[in-house]
């Protein structure tokens, strides 16, 4: 009879990284309610990970049609990219992260939903005098003409003709099948084509932190720059207090009194496939493990497989996350930036269209109430993620450049807040464009008992996610409730037995 010991040694021979973690990790990753006391299994309708703009706002409206929810978010906040930086010495919000969005009823409900209110974005009150500097030599340039507005709306109304083509853009990536070549052509290729030189700059700045835009094919620009948002640039909507964070409290306090929200959470497992007809989600919560079994799986975080690993993916879902590509894209709040009261913007003039390479400062701004504090966003190339003391040091560096070549003090430039936002603008390339992989994508939907949204599936603008949402993912995952009533009523009278599981369970604990 083999020993003990040498048992262990060809098991761990057979399984060189799964031994050591094999019995643990099958305990951590226990999925059978009965192992919980009652009060950490949560039964739901649906289970949303993700509780940033998408997240809350599908979430909201779930609960307002009478279905149970659970939100599981990592972060100690709901919002996501929308974040709002309190001065410490005027007391005044700033936002710093989402804070336009469309004049458009579905934005105007979601605010009207928590008694709040948008109002007009008033430019003309937030616009500084404005610099333009080269941050990659430092130098101030001078001279350089002011946009020629009428040149500029005749390239965006040519833009727009394009774009008009295809109106179902406006809903998400419903692509003609095969994919014309106006939208996978990249985009310095369309600018040209369609002779749009004239509104580069425009659009580079509207859709900012999209990295290096005339390599990326005409389709990306097209799905955040859309007939939506070009109709809504001169009556862009922002909070009307300033603060687009309040919109997020008051979800968070309405979410956690229903207990339908799990903050600071992770999730430890999955298993979205199964006899029982339900998906179950184990979470590493700050009171302790909790198991979550729902109807369905809404996911709204950014479909990066990284971020996938605790998820039970099959093939399909990583062979298709697996071709996104994204930027790294840092906001941060700086004291002593430079001369205070003034907007630096970064141009290459040496590059077409002025546009600075990659990774760069885009632009540093005044936050008004406080000149001692500027606003910075910094992005890298697409496929180009870096460490946040990495973007931090280049941000610096830049800085120090900016203020040695133009013979300024050493002001000491220092970080009072960074967030990183990556990865951002999730994408794929022409080529996988013209292969169907937005079809394929799309096909996803309610596949596994899941459902998917966020910015990756539509754009990077909060309208139109919404929209997006609203229109082509709920309908379809409500629907998916009230058809599977045979299945839940399986499920209802299996949750009894359960139930009668847990208490036996937690009354013979310890
Ligand atoms: C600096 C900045 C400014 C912007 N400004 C605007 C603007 O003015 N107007 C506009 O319309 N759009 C703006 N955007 C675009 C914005 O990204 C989208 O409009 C919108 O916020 C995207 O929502 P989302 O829910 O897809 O992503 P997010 O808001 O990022 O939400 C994703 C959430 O998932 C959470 N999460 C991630 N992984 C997990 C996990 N494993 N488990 C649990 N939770 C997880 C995250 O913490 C986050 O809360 C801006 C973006 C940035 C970065
Ligand atoms: C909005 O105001 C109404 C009337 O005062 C109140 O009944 C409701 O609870 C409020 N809703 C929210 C989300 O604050
Ligand atoms: C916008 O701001 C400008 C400059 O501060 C101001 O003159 C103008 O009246 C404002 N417009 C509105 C509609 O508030
Ligand atoms: C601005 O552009 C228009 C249209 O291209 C052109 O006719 C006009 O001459 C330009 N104005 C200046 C000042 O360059
Ligand atoms: C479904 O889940 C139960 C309990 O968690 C498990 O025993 C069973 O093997 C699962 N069935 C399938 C088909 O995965
Ligand atoms: C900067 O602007 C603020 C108001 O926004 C003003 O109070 C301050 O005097 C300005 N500072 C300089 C140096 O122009």
């Amino acid at each position: 009879m083999r020993s003990f010991t040498s048992v262990v040694a060809a098991v761990a021979a057979v399984l060189p990284f799964g031994f050591a973690n094999l019995q643990p990790s099958h305990k951590s990753n226990d999925m059978n309610p009965s192992s919980y006391k009652s009060v950490r299994v949560l039964q739901t309708d649906v289970v949303v990970v993700g509780g940033g703009g998408v997240g809350t706002y599908a979430a909201i409206q779930l609960e307002d049609i009478g279905k149970k929810i659970v939100v599981i978010e990592s972060k100690i906040r709901l919002g996501g990219h929308t974040e709002t930086f309190i001065d410490p010495e005027s007391k005044l919000p700033v936002d710093v992260g989402v804070k336009l969005y469309h004049d458009k009823p579905i934005v105007h409900e979601w605010f009207t939903r928590f008694n709040l209110s948008t109002t007009r974005f008033n430019v003309s009150a937030a616009a500084a005098v404005s610099q333009n500097v080269d941050f990659w030599t430092g130098q101030v340039l001078k001279g350089i003409p002011a946009a020629n507005q009428t040149a500029l709306a005749a390239a965006l109304q040519r833009y727009a003709a394009v774009l008009q083509k295809y109106p179902q853009l406006e809903c998400g990536f419903y692509l003609p099948d095969p994919v014309p070549e106006d939208l996978y052509m990249p985009f310095g290729q369309f600018v040209q084509k369609y002779d749009i030189a004239d509104a580069v700059q425009f659009i580079f700045g509207l859709t900012s932190a999209f990295g290096d835009i005339l390599e990326l094919p005409t389709l990306q620009q097209f799905r955040t720059l859309s007939l939506g948002l070009m109709a809504t640039t001169s009556n862009f909507q922002t909070s009307s207090v300033m603060d687009n964070s309040l919109l997020f409290e008051k979800a968070t306090a309405e979410l956690l009194a229903a207990d339908s929200l799990l903050l600071s959470s992770k999730v430890l497992a999955t298993e979205r496939v199964n006899d029982s007809g339900a998906v179950k989600i184990l979470i590493d919560t700050p009171k302790g493990r909790t198991l979550v079994i729902a109807k369905k799986l809404l996911m709204t975080t950014p479909p990066v497989s990284s971020a996938l690993t605790k998820f039970d993916t099959n093939r399909d879902e990583l062979s298709i996350f697996g071709q996104f590509q994204a930027v790294g894209y840092y906001t941060s709040i700086i004291r002593n930036a430079g001369p205070v009261n003034i907007t630096f913007q970064n141009l290459a003039l040496d590059k077409p269209y002025a546009l600075a390479p990659m990774p760069a400062i885009y632009n540093v701004n005044p936050i008004g109430v406080n000149p001692s504090l500027s606003l910075l966003y910094y992005g890298t190339k697409v496929g180009q993620v870096i460490s946040d003391e990495q973007a931090k040091a280049n941000i610096i560096a830049d800085l120090k450049r900016y203020q040695a070549a133009n013979c300024m003090a050493d002001t000491n430039p220092e970080f009072v807040a960074f967030s990183n936002h990556s990865p951002y603008n999730m994408l794929v390339g022409s080529e996988a464009t013209t292969k169907g992989f937005y079809k394929q994508l799309y096909a996803l939907q309610g596949k596994r008992n899941t459902f998917w949204s966020g910015a990756a599936w539509r754009a990077h603008d909060s309208s139109s996610s919404w929209a997006f949402t609203k229109n082509s993912v709920l309908p379809a995952l409500v629907a998916s409730l009230g058809s599977s009533e045979s299945e839940w009523g399986l499920m209802s009278s299996t949750s009894a037995l359960w139930v009668a599981v847990f208490v036996r369970g937690t009354v013979s604990a310890n």
